[in-house]
């Protein structure tokens, strides 16, 4: 392998996670690195999934809540969408809302682009300002939507990637970006039977492990690994001490393959953990808001308790009482 192999187009911070995260003790590899467009997709293809009931659930339940949030938040307002918007659930949204503009923000430029298109078609007197950032940092606003009542939307419980202190740093950062008098609608998936938990993430026609292998797949490519793909396997766990779904990619027989140059060892049962998925509970996912600096106004459920949204307020910066 020699450096000639290495695409240099590569994501210099994505080089960095892997080698860092593959060097343990405990190996571990940042989950934003499975959405490449190979796993996008395969995303895609999951949300559809029989066993996969987050997507399903949290559609019907913003059919069902939307005329309550719209009257919390009134025309005219401005939302801003943490991550590209979803080909569903934001036309929901906006038809519900009758905002005056739509601030979309992913890390993906291409992406972003393709679905704030999307967006402006079907909605021709919303002003559509894409934000092309990292949207775990705080940014400024176009000026466009300055003195205009702001929503945030935060669907799809993509708020369960985070462990709970970057949540709450992820929150507040949401806070300072949405300033003073905003509102949040925010997605959590709920805690519930390992029955229903396990094969969500782990499908019978095994999308989901494509979609971790993915990973390896990526590296070999973009960082010029000769990972033995077919020496690993998927693997998924409930984690209950710390209230979360992991996945991990778990080593059927000794390997040795290099990334980057870099050469790696792995005994037979290693594993790289590359997601978790954290589920709450009413009250915690109530508390991890208001850590976060948002009061909760109101949640609703979908019936088995399977999913909640709820819509938040920005919390004044005093410390009461
Ligand atoms: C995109 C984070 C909401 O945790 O349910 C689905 C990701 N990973 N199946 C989730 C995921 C495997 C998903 N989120």
């Amino acid at each position: 392998m020699s450096e000639a192999d290495i695409d240099l187009r590569a994501d210099p911070v994505f080089r960095a996670d892997v080698l860092e995260g593959l060097r343990g003790p405990r190996r571990a590899i940042p989950a934003r690195w499975l959405y490449d467009e190979r796993g996008s997709e395969l995303f895609d293809e999951i949300t559809r999934l029989p066993e996969y009931y987050p997507t399903r659930t949290e559609t019907k339940l913003l059919e069902r809540c939307l005329t309550d949030v719209a009257r919390y938040v009134g025309p005219g307002a401005a939302v801003i969408e943490f991550g590209a918007g979803s080909a569903t659930k934001t036309p929901l949204l906006l038809q519900a809302i009758k905002p005056s503009a739509y601030v979309p923000v992913d890390i993906s430029g291409d992406y972003l682009r393709a679905s704030a298109d999307l967006v402006q078609a079907k909605f021709p007197d919303v002003n559509v300002v894409p934000i092309e950032a990292d949207f775990t940092q705080a940014m400024t606003l176009p000026d466009d939507v300055d003195g205009t009542q702001r929503l945030g939307f935060f669907p799809g419980s993509t708020i369960g990637n985070f462990v709970p202190r970057s949540s709450v740093n992820l929150l507040r950062h949401m806070r300072e970006t949405l300033n003073e008098g905003a509102k949040l609608l925010i997605g959590f998936d709920r805690v519930k039977p390992t029955s229903v938990l396990i094969p969500a993430y782990n499908d019978a026609a095994g999308v989901t492990a494509a979609f971790n292998l993915n990973l390896l797949h990526r590296i070999n490519r973009e960082l010029g690994g000769d990972i033995p793909v077919d020496a690993f396997v998927h693997e998924v766990l409930w984690n209950d001490m710390q209230s979360r779904i992991e996945m991990h990619l778990r080593c059927t027989r000794a390997v040795r393959f290099s990334v980057a140059g870099e050469v790696f060892a792995m005994r037979e049962g290693e594993g790289i953990h590359t997601e978790n998925s954290h589920k709450y509970d009413l009250r915690g996912l109530r508390l991890l808001l208001r850590a976060g600096c948002w009061t909760p106004l109101a949640d609703w459920s979908a019936d088995n308790d399977w999913f909640t949204l709820v819509l938040a307020e920005a919390a004044p910066i005093y410390s009461a009482p």
